[in-house]
Formats: structure tokens, C-alpha cells, sequence
């Protein structure tokens, strides 16, 4: 009988995408996924280290799973406890020695070898639990190592397909070193995957049924993998190579970009390509010159603006989103309110905001000036509020415009499908099944907190969820 497995993923959309490669690389052991951790026997958390109460998560989570591992162990069964990802890189130790009964740790750059590690932690479980007849602590393997060799040439091929959107690393670490950010650490230096393996990972995607590929790294825009004829490619020469090799793939997008290398290519490309979605994520972090060279961005707000604005000029529909940091060290009045004047001037139509978490082992957490917590938290209250603001404006601006959506799965009510536009706004129509990866053009008539919804123009209109949709037209 097939053993099971639940992945639970803190974090980023690496994170997701590796959770995803890990269950690949555990089927050939006879590992499918689970939905009920209660009943898997093996669990990894794929952690996050990012701020203080992401990485705390980790360790209330593993409290949690060694008391169900008890449980099963009532009933004769055993359960392998992984921990992967970045609070594993970064505290991999600490978590061996607070925590005696762990199987494996393995950092980002070392999950190829987890098959090798989960037989001998079964191997090592099996022969304890057997001699002694008593619950055993644990397989103790830890891997933090940055291997010399890339994890991305050792992986199977993906076993269960992603569905219409799917996530492709291309990028992974980062030589910015942020002044508050743990990631260089936790990821490694900046690497780049080599176009070959990238094309052919990206058309066993599409083949699979994947219409829109998400382009991940943690600075993917610094993107320099070798091209098939030696030579180093940038990101903009990648994505049109994939719009070209790749009819079938409708929709290109790509994150987390850095304002440092968004060079002029990547720009047009985004004037050029149909494929090339119109929203783009670029953290800038803070608007005040003096706290972006405080955090070694290395770029002020004016180079920032200037980007949008050539951005804007190539793509005059294109959407923008953003990371803001409230209240790094030192962040005065007069700081945040330079935040606040980029963010009413660019407009975005959708941002994330964060207060700064002192990050352990990274310069800026031993800074004098601290920000007090009260402090932040108003100044969060504010930025939030704002970017709430722009947020509505923008979703309330597609009102009675006819978007191309690109349908993903059904909705909660019957005969309802749910997909996204452009912009990335989720959108849902009254639609026949058959239009799941399809681009409809939807005729967008409300507003629903996050989501908007709307009628196929193809389409009689429907009359209640119980009307049979006509045939949609379907956008060439
Ligand atoms: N590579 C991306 C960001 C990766 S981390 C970039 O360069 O922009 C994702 C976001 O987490 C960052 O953009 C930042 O806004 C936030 N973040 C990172 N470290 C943080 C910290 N110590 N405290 C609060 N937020 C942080
Ligand atoms: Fe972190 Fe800065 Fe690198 Fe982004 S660019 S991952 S914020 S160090
Ligand atoms: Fe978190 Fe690591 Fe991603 S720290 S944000 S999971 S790169």
C-alpha cells in the first residue's frame, strides 16, 4: 500500500514550487500527497524565515505534530517528521537540539538528496522502534549544506500536473544583502537555471495543461542562465524564447523582480509581448533615500519612479505591486511619509506591507533606533489603509470593461468558474466546465471584496445558477 505524505508551505512561491518538486522526488518511494496531516506518515514543513513570527510558526507546528505522532504511535504507526526550507537552513542545529525527536533537516538547496535521507530515516525508525519496542526520538539527519552541485538537475519529472497556472523556477539566492534580510543566507548565492532545462521543464508544463507560467526567483529579473548556444540570456530574451517555443502558453508572468535590474530589454519586452502579462511585482520597500541606502537597495526613489514610468510608456495598461518595510531602524516622520508620497503618486493596485522584523544574524537587527512597536503599528494602520484605498480604485475601475480571464477551476456555486484577468484580479463567471484553461472574455459587472464578477460576452446572459450556459466565445 502507497504511503502518505503532507507538505505543509510557509512563505514564498519558491517555497510552493519546491514543496511541489520534494513530492515528486518522494513518489518513486511510494509517497503520494495527503490532505490530512492526522494521517500522514510523513510530514515536512517547508518553513519561512523571513520574519520573527513566520519562523516562530515552525516551532509550534512541530509541537503540535510530535504530540499526532504519539497518537498514531498508539495504533502501530509511524510517522517520518521532515523540516525543510529556510528556518531549517538558518536553525537547523537549534532544531536538532530543541527538538531530539526530528527526523530530517534539510536546507533549499539540498532537497535532490531527501529520498536518500527518508530510507534511512525509515530504515533508522524501523530498526530502534523494533529493538527497543519503545517510542524512538528520532533519525536526526541534517543537511544545510549549498551543495556544489544544482538540485535542479537531479529532480524527476513532475508527477502530478500543476493544473492551468504553474510556478517555474528559474532563479534561486540573492548577492544583494539587503541590510534586513535573511534570504542570501537562507538561499545562497544567486544562481541561474540553464535555458535548456528551463524550455523543457516549461513544455512538459504546457503539455500537462498549463496556459500561464509564473517565472520565480528571488531576484528573477537578475536572471543570467546559460542560452543553448553557451552565452548568458537575461530574462526579457528568455521570455520571448518561451512565447515563441510555446504556442499553447497564453500568459507569462514573473517574480520577485528587484528596481536594481529591470534593464531596458525587460522593459520592452513587456511593450512587445502579448504574452507578457500587464502587472508587475517590484518592492521598493520604503520611499526615503536615506532608508533605502540605510538598506542597501542600492537605488533611490527617483530611480524607482523613472522605471514606472518607462514601464508605463511601453505598457499603458500595466499594473503595479509592491513590499514596503514600515519602520526599519532609524525611519523618522519625514521617512515614512516620503513612503506615503511614492505610494499616492505610482498608485498600485495591489501591495503587501510589513513591519520590519529584526532579523537574527543580518546588519540592520543590531542597529541603534530601533522603531518602537507602537509607532510602526500606526504607521502600518496608515500604509494600509492607503494601499486598501488603491487597491478598491483599481478593482472598481474594470467595472463594465470586457477582460480577458483566464478560467482555473469552478467556484463555490454550481455552474460558476473562477479564473483571473490580466491584472491578476480573480474573476468569476457563470461558465460551462469545458472553458477551464481557456482565456473568456468576461464583461466585468461587480465588485466583490477581492474578486470580480462578471458575464461572459459570448454569452446569453444567465439566468440564475441554474441556467445551461451557451457554447462561450473564446478569445483567438
Ligand atoms: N527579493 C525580493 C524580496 C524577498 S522577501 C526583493 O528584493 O524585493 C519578500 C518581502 O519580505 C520583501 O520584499 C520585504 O518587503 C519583506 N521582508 C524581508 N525581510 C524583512 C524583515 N526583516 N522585516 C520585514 N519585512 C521583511
Ligand atoms: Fe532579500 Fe534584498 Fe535579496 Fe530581495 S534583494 S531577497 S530583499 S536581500
Ligand atoms: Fe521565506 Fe525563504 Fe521565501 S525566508 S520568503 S521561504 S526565500
Amino acid at each position: 500500500m502507497g504511503k502518505k505524505l503532507f507538505i505543509k508551505t510557509y512563505g514564498c512561491q519558491m517555497n510552493v514550487y519546491d514543496s511541489a518538486r520534494m513530492a515528486d522526488l518522494l513518489t518513486p518511494l511510494g509517497y503520494g500527497i495527503t490532505e490530512d496531516q492526522a494521517d500522514a506518515d510523513m510530514v515536512i514543513l517547508n518553513t519561512c524565515h523571513i520574519r520573527e513570527k513566520a519562523s516562530e510558526k515552525t516551532f509550534s507546528e512541530l509541537g503540535r505534530l510530535r504530540a499526532q505522532r504519539h497518537e498514531r504511535q498508539q495504533s502501530g504507526r509511524d510517522t517520518i517528521i521532515a523540516v525543510a526550507g529556510c528556518v531549517a537552513q538558518a536553525e537547523g542545529a537549534e532544531i536538532m537540539r530543541r527538538i531530539p525527536d526530528i527526523d530530517i533537516v534539510l536546507g533549499p538547496q539540498t532537497y535532490h538528496r531527501l529520498p536518500e535521507m527518508v530510507a534511512r530515516a525509515t530504515r533508522a525508525r524501523e530498526e530502534k522502534l523494533g529493538r527497543s519496542g519503545k517510542p524512538f526520538r528520532g533519525a536526526n539527519l541534517l543537511d544545510t549544506e549549498f551543495p556544489a552541485e544544482s538540485k535542479f538537475d537531479h529532480l524527476p519529472e513532475a508527477a502530478a500536473p500543476q493544473g492551468v497556472t504553474a510556478f517555474l523556477a528559474i532563479q534561486e539566492g540573492c548577492d544583494k544583502f539587503c541590510t534586513f534580510c535573511v534570504v542570501p543566507y537562507t538561499r545562497g548565492a544567486e544562481f541561474s537555471r540553464p535555458v535548456q532545462q528551463i524550455t523543457a521543464e516549461a513544455r512538459r508544463l504546457v503539455d500537462q495543461g498549463a496556459r500561464e507560467i509564473t517565472l520565480l526567483g528571488q531576484n528573477v529579473n537578475a536572471f543570467h542562465g546559460e542560452g543553448p548556444a553557451g552565452g548568458s540570456w537575461n530574462l526579457a530574451r528568455l521570455v520571448r524564447h518561451l512565447a515563441d517555443a510555446l504556442p499553447d502558453l497564453r500568459r507569462i508572468r514573473y517574480t520577485t523582480s528587484h528596481p536594481r535590474d529591470m534593464d531596458d530589454d525587460l522593459i520592452r519586452a513587456h511593450g512587445e509581448l502579448p504574452q507578457l502579462m500587464p502587472f508587475l511585482h517590484l518592492p521598493v520597500q520604503s520611499g526615503s533615500d536615506r532608508i533605502l541606502a540605510e538598506m542597501n537597495r542600492q537605488h533611490d526613489a527617483d530611480h524607482f519612479r523613472r522605471i514606472i514610468e518607462r514601464l508605463r510608456k511601453a505598457r499603458p495598461d500595466i499594473a503595479l505591486s509592491s513590499d514596503f518595510i514600515i519602520g526599519f531602524p532609524g525611519e523618522t516622520d519625514a521617512d515614512h511619509r516620503a513612503t506615503v508620497k511614492l505610494i499616492e503618486e505610482i498608485g498600485f493596485a495591489q501591495s503587501f506591507s510589513f513591519k520590519y522584523s529584526a532579523r537574527p544574524g543580518t546588519p540592520a537587527a543590531v542597529l541603534e533606533r530601533q522603531v518602537p512597536e507602537s509607532v510602526m503599528d500606526g504607521r502600518l494602520q496608515e500604509i494600509q489603509a492607503l494601499l486598501e484605498r488603491q487597491l478598491t480604485e483599481f478593482n472598481r475601475a474594470t467595472i463594465g470593461r470586457r477582460v480577458p480571464v483566464l478560467i482555473e477551476k469552478p467556484g463555490r456555486h454550481p455552474g460558476q468558474m473562477i479564473g483571473k484577468s490580466p491584472w491578476l484580479q480573480p474573476v468569476h463567471a457563470l461558465l460551462p466546465a469545458g472553458t477551464i484553461g481557456r482565456e473568456v472574455e468576461i464583461e466585468i459587472t461587480e465588485l466583490k471584496h477581492y474578486s470580480l464578477g462578471g458575464q461572459p460576452t459570448g454569452l446569453q446572459p444567465a439566468a440564475g445558477f441554474a441556467a445551461e450556459p451557451q457554447p462561450e466565445r473564446a478569445i483567438a
